[in-house]
């Protein structure tokens, strides 16, 4: 499958992008966020966070690593930016969230490569311009090409 390529023009589009994501999202749902500091990262978990209906404020989690939250489903919001090496990843012992009970979304997922189970939605943002980004959805998996299609239907990309 092609990955669904969507641009993003504001910070309110992105987030409504995590919505549609937050509102199908199922248990031992995994993504996993790649792209630099300011991509966007963080703004399409605040989406997704509407989309389970979690009522908190949703913060980078940079500095304690997880935060969780409590919508239709828990939500694991997971940030690696501050991991050197991959052991350190690994002795976080992410996996209790990872094969949990609810949505697990990943922030600076490549500095946890190959700890993550092999099914998953993979998600590359890129920085255009101040209000642009580039949004690629990489689906693996059956749910999640399931899910990809869904969301391509619903930004009128099918
Ligand atoms: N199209 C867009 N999509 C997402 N964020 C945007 C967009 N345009 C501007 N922004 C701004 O870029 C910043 C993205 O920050 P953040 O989501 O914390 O990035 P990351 O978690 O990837 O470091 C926010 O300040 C947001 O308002
Ligand atoms: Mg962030």
């Amino acid at each position: 499958m092609t990955p669904v390529e969507v641009i993003s023009r504001s910070a309110e589009e992105t987030q409504r992008l995590g919505r549609l994501l937050g509102e199908q999202a199922w248990v031992g749902e995994v993504i996993l966020l790649v792209g630099e500091l300011g991509a966007g990262k963080t703004c399409l978990v605040q989406g997704m966070a509407q989309g389970l209906g979690v009522n908190e404020v949703v913060l980078s989690p940079s500095f304690v690593l997880l935060r969780q939250y409590s919508g239709r489903l828990p939500m694991y919001h997971m940030d690696l930016y501050r991991m050197e090496r991959l052991n350190e990843v690994a002795d976080l012992g992410l996996d209790d969230y990872i094969y949990g009970d609810g949505l697990s979304l990943v922030e600076w997922a490549e500095r946890g490569t190959g700890l993550f189970p092999s099914q998953h939605l993979l998600i590359e943002l890129e920085y255009l311009s101040e209000t642009e980004r580039r949004l690629r959805f990489h689906p693996s998996g059956g749910n999640y090409r399931e899910a990809v299609e869904k969301l391509r239907v619903a930004v009128g990309k099918a």
